[in-house]
């Protein structure tokens, strides 16, 4: 990047660890998640951050008007994503995030990256976890590929006081989604955080804002080719 004069490139699977190592500084979401999707050089100092979480926050955001401060979140799952939502609402103030997987130790894992304001919960328990909050995340693949008519909850346990909110953009409403629009959930997919972790990326490569409208367009045109 140095040598040729490259301001920023994005870094995905399986870089985004160790590229960490590549970098002269890392930055704070980059560090609590162990995983960078992006470097910027600026005149010669290399920079990783993590933009996919500040993406799900800004792109819920954008498709719902919701406001994750002081609110309760329900992640479901506990991978790469998950971890980087966690990280995320808890940085913009939500005030208890739960982590719910059917792998414990990993929830476990999952949930340090929220400090205290985020922990596992317990599968037997996913009644009143979603009872007491306002969001749930799907961060499983429960809905797309070999696991089309797959559901990472029970949708009756939702409801109109609810924003749900699946990771999944393909396909663009996930069976999970369907049914929890018909409990009066607001429903949300992973469309949006894809385009804003980019856009973030853009804005910090080039100090200008994105062009959002034409960042859709080409996904959604690139989605549908
Ligand atoms: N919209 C976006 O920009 C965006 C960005 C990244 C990812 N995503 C989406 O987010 C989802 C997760 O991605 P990831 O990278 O975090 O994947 P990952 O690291 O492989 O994690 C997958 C998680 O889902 C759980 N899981 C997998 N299969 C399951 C099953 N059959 N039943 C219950 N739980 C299951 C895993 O549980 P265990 O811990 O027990 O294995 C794990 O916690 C994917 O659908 C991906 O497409 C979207």
């Amino acid at each position: 990047m140095r040598s040729m004069g490259i301001d920023g490139y994005s870094v995905t699977m399986p870089h985004k660890a160790r590229v960490l190592d590549l970098v002269d500084v890392v930055s704070p979401a980059a560090k609590n998640l162990d995983a960078a999707n992006c470097v910027v050089n600026n005149e010669g100092t290399l920079t990783a951050h993590n933009t996919d979480g500040d993406g799900f926050v800004d792109g819920l955001k954008h498709d719902t008007g919701f406001d994750v401060a002081d609110c309760t979140a329900t992640v479901l799952g506990a991978g790469g994503a998950a971890r980087a939502v966690v990280d995320a609402l808890v940085r913009h103030g939500a005030t208890e995030v739960i982590v719910v997987n059917r792998s414990p130790k990993n929830a476990e894992s999952a949930a340090t990256v929220g400090g205290e304001a985020a922990r596992a919960g317990a599968v037997s328990d996913l009644a009143s976890h979603l009872a007491s909050s306002q969001l749930v995340v799907n961060a499983t693949p429960l809905g797309m590929a070999a696991n089309l008519d797959a559901m990472p909850c029970d949708p009756t346990l939702l409801g109109a006081n609810h924003i749900a909110a699946d990771l999944i953009y393909a396909p663009a409403k996930t069976v999970w989604m369907d049914a929890a629009a018909r409990t009066g959930a607001t429903v949300t997919n992973g469309l949006s955080m894809l385009v804003f972790q980019a856009a973030t990326q853009f804005t910090l490569w080039t100090g200008q804002p994105a062009p959002i409208d034409q960042m859709f367009q080409a996904v959604e045109a690139a989605l549908a080719g």
